[in-house]
């Protein structure tokens, strides 16, 4: 098992319940614009590291036929009693167990910076998409990644705290309303994801920093709407 597989195995109970509780963490206030991004589809859509299910389950309510997959099982598992998908898989990225060209959609949420092999896991899923099919990937902007707010002030500057080159694992804990989610993973530059998705074959055709949507004047998310947060892609298959 990998580092990162061995990571998400222990912390899956901790996900569950973080992931679970409405609003509790950063997804929500993405949650309306990532509907938009992504947009209505009837195709056959792939989720790889699903975790617990919540954008499978939105990937169904935009209509697309949904196989989860995810290496954790407890997760897999939490993700089918959830019914967020048509199909279920225990499968790591770079070992996805499907025929070649089967989906019309990718979508990779939050899972790139947790995987030791990026290449490898875009390579494999370059090899599952139809040659129309898109990829979608969200990851935490290389550059949130880096640094921290100096204080809980909405207007706090960002201190840059790590060099911005060079791919450095993170290890640490976020504790919240009574809950507390271990993360760990890796953090790197913009240009290794871009020459990742080049050597894999896949071509970048948008990009974005999304805004979070905001439930009150009061709410915490209010700094991330200065600074990006996350950065999303969509990449297509180039012609071999
Ligand atoms: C931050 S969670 C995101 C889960 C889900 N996509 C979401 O946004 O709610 C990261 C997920 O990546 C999964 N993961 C870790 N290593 C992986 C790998 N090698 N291949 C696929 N998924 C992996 C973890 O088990 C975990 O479910």
């Amino acid at each position: 098992m990998n580092a990162d597989e061995a990571h998400w195995t222990k912390a899956a109970g901790a996900w569950i319940e973080w992931a679970r509780r409405p609003g509790h963490d950063a997804f929500w206030a993405y949650r309306g614009r990532l509907a938009a991004f992504v947009g209505p589809g009837s195709g056959a859509a792939l989720e790889v590291g699903c975790g617990e299910g919540r954008v499978s389950r939105l990937l169904q309510e935009l209509g697309f036929r949904v196989t989860a997959t995810e290496p954790v099982k407890a997760l897999l598992a939490a993700a089918e009693e959830a019914g967020s998908a048509h199909d279920y898989r225990a499968a790591p990225a770079d070992a996805l167990p499907f025929e070649d060209a089967s989906f019309d959609l990718v979508v990779a949420y939050n899972v790139l910076m947790d995987i030791v092999d990026v290449p490898a896991a875009l390579r494999e899923i370059r090899r599952v998409m139809r040659p129309s099919a898109t990829l979608m990937i969200s990851i935490v902007h290389p550059f949130a990644d880096i640094g921290h707010f100096a204080d809980d002030a909405a207007e706090a500057p960002f201190v840059i705290t790590e060099p911005y080159f060079g791919r450095k694992a993170f290890a640490g804990t976020e504790a919240r309303d009574g809950l507390e989610m271990p993360f760990f993973g890796w953090s790197q530059p913009l240009e290794a994801y871009a020459a990742a998705l080049e050597a894999a074959g896949l071509a970048v055709t948008s990009l974005r920093e999304p805004v979070p949507e905001l439930r009150s004047d009061a709410d915490p998310m209010a700094r991330w709407t200065r600074l990006p947060l996350f950065l999303w892609l969509k990449a297509r298959p180039l012609a071999r």
